[in-house]
């Protein structure tokens, strides 16, 4: 059996399964999604999102791309996370990053000629390898540079959802969402926290829009 058809196999019989358990589960599914979190998590198998956390369907709104970046050009991205504050009115967003990310390891060597869109991609997680450049060479190892580049990566995209005018509206109007930047562990299966921002945290001017409610007042 290939790789396709066991998936359609398990598909029916964990439909089946959860039917037996709850006869009204997917009627009630169908109906609607409120989800409190967006997670922007890689696209590495090794991370799935629900999974992790023990999530059900229904409690997380999904964005994973190759490194977890939140890009301001990205309307795949941008559109994920609006949708998810103004209509889904999440109450926080998650974005994590993992150890040993093929991403970020590919960001910290050469270009690679066959993966012209994707060194593109990445050209910003190499942007912020030349933020912290002397903090990430000055570790031993490879692991350790990639590893420290994979949580920096991390705290960076975070700051960058607090720079789109998404977020900024939303914290003009109300205190969610609350920001978090985590790291999964692969080896380990755990989850570390490394920032949050919240509507508290100042916005650096450079990055900030005049607020929604300052307008109101003129
Ligand atoms: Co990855």
């Amino acid at each position: 059996m290939q790789i396709f058809e066991q998936f359609l196999e398990q598909n029916k019989r964990w439909a089946e399964r959860i039917k037996g358990d709850n006869p009204g589960y997917f009627q009630q599914m169908a109906k609607q999604q409120k989800p409190e979190m967006l997670w922007i998590g890689c696209s590495d198998s090794r991370v799935p999102a629900e999974i992790v956390v023990n999530a059900q369907p229904g409690e997380m709104f999904i964005h994973r791309n190759i490194a977890n970046q939140v890009i301001a050009t990205d309307f795949n991205c941008l559109s994920v996370i609006q949708y998810a504050i103004n209509t889904l009115e999440v109450k926080h967003i998650v974005v994590c990053g993992h150890y040993n990310c093929g991403g970020i390891k590919a960001a910290l060597n050469q270009q690679n000629s066959d993966l012209v869109l994707t060194n593109k991609w990445l050209m910003h997680v190499k942007n912020v390898y030349r933020l912290h450049q002397k903090e990430i060479d000055s570790l031993e190892t490879g692991e350790q540079r990639t590893n420290k580049l994979v949580e920096l990566n991390v705290i960076e995209q975070v700051h960058a959802l607090s720079h789109t005018s998404i977020i900024q509206e939303a914290w003009d109007k109300q205190t969610a969402p609350t920001i978090h930047g985590w790291v999964y562990d692969v080896s380990s299966g755990l989850l570390n926290t490394l920032i949050s921002l919240s509507h508290l945290d100042e916005v650096h001017p450079i990055y900030r829009y005049e607020s929604v409610s300052a307008e109101a007042q003129l």
